[in-house]
């Protein structure tokens, strides 16, 4: 395939203050005289901003790197993850087309696009809103036919399921990625012949969704302020973006944060490369315990001050301190709720099953304006619905249903 830069370029390229940020933390991985290494991440993250790879900000970024232009425009016309031309402004939708995708029906897929998008590759819908090409193997092949649209993978898909699912991407929602045939990941269809201990206690989706789910910028634009972004090799905060000053640190870390590791919790990369900070495991104990709880720190007086002063619109839900006696529930059983948003959750005071069940409407506007980041969550995964069953039937039953979204 011919990859060239694009005949109508915007006059300049520059990073908003937080991407700039995540840039320099980049950098800062490598040793000195190694910085054209960071060239892949800075160089999607220009992407993420804008939409496509402009000539301009290809040679902002080899001119952060020290590096010819000639080099970076190497490495951006060589992977087909950077696109090279305007793509749809809502998605850019990547079908397989190799082997196994093709024996599966990728051929029908790409008629979809041809009909709902464009007859062309890399060609705008009528809207603006989608464009669409073929791509090599994403290494889904288990998971045939399938296309990527934004970051995410969906999986198993027919010629009436990608229809449906750009339908609502065109509505605006976001489609929870992953199999979208009932498969929780590769497995049979009929479900697993062995290894079955694997299924108690798993999440409600494979480890892939979950975290799209939990990162939720599928098809977002990023600038880099929409994500918790934990830089601990930065030692100094950059808070130029007012919007970034104004943003309390409860709710979202500030960019560039200096973060000391928690003794007992793990270090785990998000999709974005960055580096989160998760949760201590609890010792395993008593089945009911040990199922739904986990210790925690207070949330501090101040935090919950400032999350308050956040507030767009609706009512504050009633916040605790801390957890009941020293325990907060496995808030992340609820689906949607992954170790981010549950961060979030214990900074705005929320650390129980039952007072996520209390949200009426009120509180449950609240909440989904003040997760930042998250906006809407709580109503698009039906938190409350899902709590209220917990306290109606318990969690192992609540954990059993929630495998068929029977909430
Ligand atoms: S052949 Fe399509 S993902 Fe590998």
């Amino acid at each position: 395939m011919l990859r060239r830069l694009h005949k109508e370029q915007p006059a300049s390229f520059a990073f908003t203050p937080a991407n700039l940020a995540w840039a320099e933390g980049q950098i800062a991985k490598y040793p000195e005289g190694r910085q054209a290494s960071a060239i892949i991440p800075l160089l999607w993250r220009a992407q993420e901003q804008e939409g496509w790879l402009t000539r301009p900000a290809i040679e902002h970024v080899a001119d952060k790197l020290g590096m010819a232009y000639i080099r970076a425009l190497e490495v951006a016309t060589f992977y087909f993850m950077f696109q090279l031309q305007p793509v749809g402004s809502v998605a850019h939708i990547q079908i397989c087309g190799t082997t196994s995708c093709m024996i599966c029906g990728a051929e029908e897929l790409i008629a979809v696009c041809k009909e709902l998008v464009a007859d062309k590759a890399h060609a705008l819908s009528a809207d603006g809103k989608f464009s669409w090409e073929e791509v090599e193997c994403l290494g889904a092949c288990t998971n045939a036919p399938m296309a990527q649209i934004g970051k995410d993978y969906y999986e198993d898909l027919t010629a009436d399921k990608l229809r449906a699912l750009i339908g609502r991407f065109s509505k605006g929602e976001v489609p929870v990625p992953g199999p979208q045939n009932g498969r929780y990941s590769s497995e049979p269809l009929s479900g697993l012949t062995s290894l079955k201990a694997h299924e108690a206690g798993r999440k409600h989706y494979n480890a892939s969704v979950q975290n799209a789910v939990d990162i939720g910028d599928t098809v977002k634009r990023i600038d880099g302020t929409e994500v918790p972004l934990l830089t601990p090799w930065i030692p100094k905060v950059v808070k130029s973006d007012p919007k970034l000053a104004a943003m309390p640190e409860a709710v979202t870390p500030a960019v560039g944060v200096a973060v000391e590791p928690k003794p007992g919790a793990a270090a785990v990369a998000d999709k974005t490369g960055v580096t989160v900070q998760e949760a201590p495991v609890m010792p395993v104990g008593k089945p009911e315990a040990s199922a739904a709880a986990k210790p925690t720190k207070a949330a501090p007086k101040a935090k919950l001050e400032a999350a308050a002063v956040a507030s767009e619109g609706g009512t504050q839900p009633k916040a605790l301190k801390a957890a009941r006696k020293g325990v907060a529930d496995d808030l992340q059983k609820i689906e949607g709720i992954g170790p981010v948003l549950e961060k979030l959750c214990h900074g705005l005071g929320i650390f129980h099953f039952d007072q996520i069940a209390s949200f009426g409407p009120a509180e449950i506007a609240w909440m989904d304006g003040n997760l930042k980041g998250f906006k809407g969550r709580v109503s698009r995964d039906k938190w409350v619905a899902q709590a209220k069953l917990i306290g109606e039937i318990g969690l192992d039953a609540f954990l059993i249903r929630a495998k068929t979204n029977d909430y």
